[in-house]
């Protein structure tokens, strides 16, 4: 039996719990630290506010952490309370399908018509890192 963890969270509030990543290399953005790697486990999800936008973290079943935006594309569910299932996330309110290394919507894309399919829209999907114990996301250049 598959047990997902469920977690909600907020960034820490301690400014010195924020910060630039000590490696960013440019790219636009700023890198944000938003939870402790080990909040994570395999298979669960947690929902962080980035730069004012509500952000899915997942860990895959890989053990990789993805970053999206928390809000489903589709009638805006909040994701954090769907299930990881592999590699993807599973929206709560109608079961859409989002591949979390991608933002692809695998269903109901891949099963409508090629015409249908084309107006499922993916899902945003942010740069993020797992280092040094901390989980952070880079959030978008202002105006980007
Ligand atoms: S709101 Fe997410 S699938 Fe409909």
């Amino acid at each position: 039996m598959m047990v997902f963890h469920h977690l909600t969270t907020s960034p820490p509030d301690e400014p010195e719990e924020r910060g630039v990543h000590p490696d960013d290399s440019g790219g636009g953005g700023t890198w944000h630290r938003v939870l402790p790697s080990d909040a994570l486990a395999s298979g669960s999800v947690a929902r962080v506010v980035v730069a004012g936008a509500p952000v899915l973290l997942a860990r895959l079943e890989d053990g990789t952490v993805a970053a999206a935006s928390s809000v489903c594309p589709h009638q805006g569910e909040d994701l954090s309370g769907g299930r990881v299932y592999m590699g993807a996330i599973d929206c709560p309110l109608h079961h859409y399908l989002y591949d979390l290394r991608t933002g692809v919507n695998r269903y109901p894309r891949d099963v409508f018509p090629a015409d249908l399919a084309a107006r499922v829209a993916p899902l945003p999907l942010y740069p993020v890192k797992d280092e040094g114990g901390w989980i952070w996301v880079r959030s978008p250049e202002a105006g980007a």
